[in-house]
C-alpha cells in the first residue's frame, strides 16, 4: 500500500521538480548529526530509512562505511541510485510496516544504526508499532535509532501560518497541504513506542523540518518537528 501511493507520488513529483523536503545535507542530516553524531559510533552500518531519492544517505556515506538507503517507493529508489557512485551505498525498495522487513535486512547486515526524517508520521496509526519494532530490531545491541518527524503541532502551525502561505503559488500550497496529513507525531508517541523493553529514549525534543519551500518575502518555510535518539540499555 505505501510503495503503490509513493511510487505515484515520485513519478508525478520528479517529473518535473522535487518533493518539499528535499534539501540539500545541510538544511537536514547534518544538523541532525549534532544529536545522532556519538551515539551511532557503536557500528559502521547506518540504514536510512524512508531514504527518499538518497540526499541524506549520500551524505552519511562519508562518515559510515556502509549505508543502506531504504524507501517504499521504487521510483525514488530508482532517482537516488542515478545520482550515487558511492561503493559503500547500496540503495533498495522496502516497506517498514511490513511484518518482514527488520528480519531480513538484519539477517543480511547485522545489528546498525538508523536514521529516519519524516517517515513515521506519515505511516498510519495501526502500523506504528510494527514500524517501531522493525527499528528496533534493526539497531539490535549496538545500533543506535535517531527520528525526526512533523510535529502535531502541525495543524496550529498551519492556521497561525495560513496568512504566509496563501503567498505560496497554489500548486505548492496543493504539494505541502496533501502530502503532510495532519496528523504528526509527539515526543509521548516516541516515547510510547520507544522507550520499551531494553530500549531506552536517550534524548528528544523539538526543532523543525527543512523545506525548499520560501514565501515570498524570501522566509523559508519551516515545518515544527520532533525528534528522538534511542539506544539499547
Ligand atoms: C516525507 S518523505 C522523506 C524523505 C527523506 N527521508 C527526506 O527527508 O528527504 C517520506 C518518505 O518515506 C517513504 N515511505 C513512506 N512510507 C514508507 C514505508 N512504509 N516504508 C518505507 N518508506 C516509506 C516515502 O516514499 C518517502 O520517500
Amino acid at each position: 500500500m505505501y510503495g503503490k501511493y509513493w511510487d505515484a507520488f515520485y513519478h508525478r513529483t520528479y517529473a518535473s521538480g522535487k518533493a518539499l523536503w528535499d534539501v540539500p545535507p545541510e538544511q537536514s542530516v547534518l544538523e541532525d548529526q549534532r544529536v545522532f553524531g556519538s551515539a551511532f559510533e557503536g557500528v559502521g552500518t547506518v540504514a536510512d530509512i524512508g531514504c527518499g531519492t538518497g540526499e541524506q544517505s549520500r551524505y552519511l556515506a562519508r562518515f559510515y562505511s556502509k549505508v543502506i538507503g531504504i524507501d517504499a517507493a521504487p521510483r525514488a529508489i530508482e532517482i537516488a541510485k542515478q545520482h550515487t557512485p558511492a561503493a559503500n551505498t547500496l540503495f533498495e525498495v522496502g516497506d517498514l510496516a511490513s511484518p518482514e522487513f527488520a528480519q531480513q535486512l538484519h539477517q543480511a547486515h547485522g545489528d546498525m544504526n538508523v536514521y529516519m526524517r519524516g517517515v513515521l508520521h506519515q505511516i498510519r496509526e495501526a502500523d506504528r508499532e510494527q514500524a517501531a519494532a522493525n527499528l528496533l530490531h534493526l539497531i539490535g545491541d549496538k545500533g543506535a535509532l535517531y527520528l525526526i518527524e512533523v510535529g502535531k503541532n502541525i495543524r496550529d502551525y498551519f492556521r497561525s501560518a495560513t496568512n504566509s502561505f496563501h503567498e505560496l503559488p497554489d500548486a505548492v500550497q496543493e504539494t505541502f497541504i496533501s502530502n503532510l496529513p495532519p496528523h504528526g507525531v509527539d515526543e509521548e508517541e516516541i516515547h510510547r513506542l520507544f522507550n520499551q523493553k531494553q530500549y531506552r529514549l536517550n534524548q528528544h525534543g523539538t526543532g523543525y523540518l527543512n523545506t525548499n519551500l520560501l514565501l515570498r518575502d524570501g522566509t523559508a518555510v519551516k515545518i515544527p518537528a520532533v525528534f528522538g535518539l534511542i539506544a539499547r540499555n
